[in-house]
């Protein structure tokens, strides 16, 4: 079994997506062992408890930096013997301190079509915000390998979702969310925790 654990600093519902698969066995050979969330008054943390997985809070505003932050983080999930670290809605950048000690085994999912609308500052509502502004007719999530380029890591599974005319930017986020999120997210983490994927030259390749 792999141990599988989910970074978090909101409403989890990208956590809640890997519970349910959890449940129906739709994770392969992992588990989800622990949650750590960034910040105290978290949802996602209510939902680890009602399943009764372990939940940790790693408060961002009690580090003066990034730097500590990044440590503290990378020793708490050595102690938790994480084999998978997934970033479900963590809106913390860490450093390479943790991105060299995990190295392809973080993964992150980011709510628009990587290279668009991604990168420092994207995150959250603010990317179908920026989505809507430019008036793409398609958007939807990626799932990626985490490395110290925010957002750059190799590409793990994409799928795409329409922009309506009338969208607004919860009405998008709610579509992605439900179409591609919750989806690809357990998707990627089965086939990583069943030795289905390997990286080459900053591109994954996935063996079914
Ligand atoms: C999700 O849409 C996730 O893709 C996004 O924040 C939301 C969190 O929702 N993450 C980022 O923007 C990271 N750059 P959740 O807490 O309900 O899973």
């Amino acid at each position: 079994m792999k141990n599988i654990v989910v970074l978090v600093s909101g409403g989890g519902t990208n956590l809640q997506a890997l519970i349910d698969a959890q449940k129906d066995g739709r994770l392969g050979s992992g588990r989800i062992t622990a949650v750590i969330s960034s910040n105290p008054d978290a949802y996602a943390l209510k939902r680890a408890e009602n399943n009764s997985i372990k939940a940790i809070v790693l408060n961002r505003r009690e580090f003066p930096d990034i730097r500590t932050y990044s440590e503290a983080m990378r020793d708490t999930l050595i102690s938790e013997k994480a084999d998978l670290v997934v970033y479900a809605g963590f809106m913390t950048i860490l450093d390479e301190t943790v991105c060299g000690a995990f190295e392809n085994k973080m993964i992150n999912v980011h709510p628009s079509l990587i290279p668009s609308f991604c990168g420092k500052g994207y995150y959250g509502l603010k990317v179908h915000e920026e989505a809507l502004k430019k008036g793409v007719k398609v958007s939807g999530a990626t799932v990626h390998f985490v490395t110290a380029e925010c957002d750059g890591g190799p590409i793990i599974l994409q799928k795409a979702a329409e922009v309506m005319q009338d969208d607004t930017p919860e009405t998008l986020q709610r579509r992605i969310m439900e179409n591609c999120e919750w989806k690809i997210l357990p998707k990627a983490v089965q086939l990583f925790c069943d030795g289905k994927l390997s990286v080459r030259d900053n591109k994954t390749y996935i063996y079914e």
